[in-house]
């Protein structure tokens, strides 16, 4: 393992780099995923400004017509990764892409390059075009993941919460029937320890529910329909209001007085739906099961994410930073995906246990944003576990290894946003 510092970090991103997207990692993921292009594009933005642009830029040419904005796209052919295109069957576009989505960070990401831009002509021009192109973002997930108005949007894959295996997904999955018809040729378990990935069980209902999309000829009404698998995460409700609060400055620039007041009352309403989730007895926010409107009360680290927002109070915030701490493993290790006291955790098994750089970054700045000093903490030791456990996918609890794959992109670049 080479010695992590910044110049090594901005030696990841480069060497990740397909010449205008950057792959997570070699092999195990070979394209470009949707909500790692906005971490990438924060990290570059702390040195390279136009590829930083660049990165969101190649990511909205796989966006389709009505919004979506695909969890892949698949800029050039590779063997490395299941399920591919051939899987997906998805309408017929250059670049080809999935068919479904991942937390939309994208405006929250933009907001934030355009605010640190030391290059602010290059940026106001890329941010003006983007600007429509996240409008259409939004609003497709309102629209498609919300027809039924119930003021929060909804997943229709794991896949979508970028959370894959959390076992807050264990009592909606279960009602997913596991395919018997399509072949999983899994490439991951070549690249990586199988004890460390899903099980093989979970891909066989994950290809379940592509292929009954793919039946539904990708139409998000049919989707929804038809999916056995309908989840308000608060991991992606939390990301796209604050998103929305990002996309809403952002107006006041780029879009109408008119779409600034329609965004302004989806704010007002998600705060409401989102702090709704709150649990005193366990001390997170918590997602929703559309079957029931029951919450899913397992905790998981997708819990701390509405702190990105306006909706906790101030006792909400203080409350998640004691929360934090019962979280802690040995020697303080902090934000597990899933408390190390819970009978689902499994340390070293994806995102039912693991810590990964994204989720301690966003919820550090979420601390900070409500004034919590438990903010300075998670930034502090995020930054000693990256240097400890190297440029990993995700870490061990137990003693900060690094586990997964590597070196990967996005821990590079939350590396370079905590050095800073
Ligand atoms: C895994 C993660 C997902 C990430 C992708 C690429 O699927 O669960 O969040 O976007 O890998 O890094």
């Amino acid at each position: 393992m080479t010695a992590v510092s910044p110049d090594a970090a901005r030696a990841v991103l480069r060497a990740n780099d397909r010449g205008g997207y950057t792959v997570p990692t070699a092999r195990l993921y070979p394209f470009q995923w949707n909500w790692d292009a906005g971490f990438t594009a924060l990290g570059f933005g702390t040195f390279d400004e136009p590829r930083a642009w660049t990165e969101l830029d190649t990511l909205f040419k796989g966006q389709w017509e009505d919004g979506l904005l695909p969890q892949i796209v698949f800029h050039a052919p590779s063997e490395d990764y299941f399920p591919g295109p051939a899987v997906w069957r998805t309408p017929a576009r250059t670049p080809p892409t999935s068919g479904i989505t991942q937390p939309p960070v994208h405006a929250m990401v933009v907001r934030r390059l355009l605010d640190t831009a030391r290059a602010g002509r290059l940026a106001e021009a890329r941010v003006a075009q983007l600007y429509p192109k996240l409008v259409a973002l939004h609003d497709w997930w309102w629209r498609a993941r919300d027809p039924e108005k119930t003021g929060l949007v909804h997943i229709l894959h794991p896949w979508e919460s970028g959370m894959d295996n959390s076992p807050a997904w264990d009592g909606p999955l279960a009602r997913v029937p596991m395919t018997t018809t399509s072949t999983i040729r899994r490439r991951d378990t070549g690249h990586v320890d199988p004890a460390m990935r899903p099980r093989d069980e979970d891909y066989r209902r994950f290809i379940h529910l592509v292929d009954a999309f793919a039946d539904a000829g990708w139409d998000p009404a049919r989707m929804w329909a038809a999916s056995a698998f309908r989840v308000a995460d608060i991991g992606v409700n939390a990301i796209l209001l604050r998103a929305e609060e990002d996309l809403h400055a952002l107006a006041g620039r780029f879009g109408s007085p008119e779409e600034r007041a329609r965004l302004a009352e989806r704010i007002d309403a998600a705060r409401l739906a989102v702090a709704a989730t709150w649990s005193d007895e366990l001390g997170v926010f918590r997602s929703v099961d559309f079957e029931g409107r029951a919450t899913i009360d397992v905790p998981s680290s997708a819990g701390f994410l509405p702190l990105l927002t306006g909706a906790p109070s101030l006792g909400q915030a203080i409350a998640l930073a004691a929360t934090l701490d019962r979280w802690a493993g040995p020697g303080g290790a902090i934000l597990p995906s899933v408390p190390p006291s819970h009978p689902r955790h499994e340390a070293q098994r994806y995102w039912r246990g693991p810590i990964w750089a994204v989720v301690n970054w966003m919820t550090s700045e979420g601390f900070a944003r409500h004034g919590e000093p438990a903010a300075v903490r998670l930034r502090l030791y995020t930054r000693k576990l990256i240097e400890h456990g190297g440029f990993a996918e995700y870490f061990d609890p137990r003693d900060g290894a690094g586990l997964g794959g590597g070196p990967f992109t996005w821990t590079a670049a939350i590396y370079l946003l905590l050095a800073g």
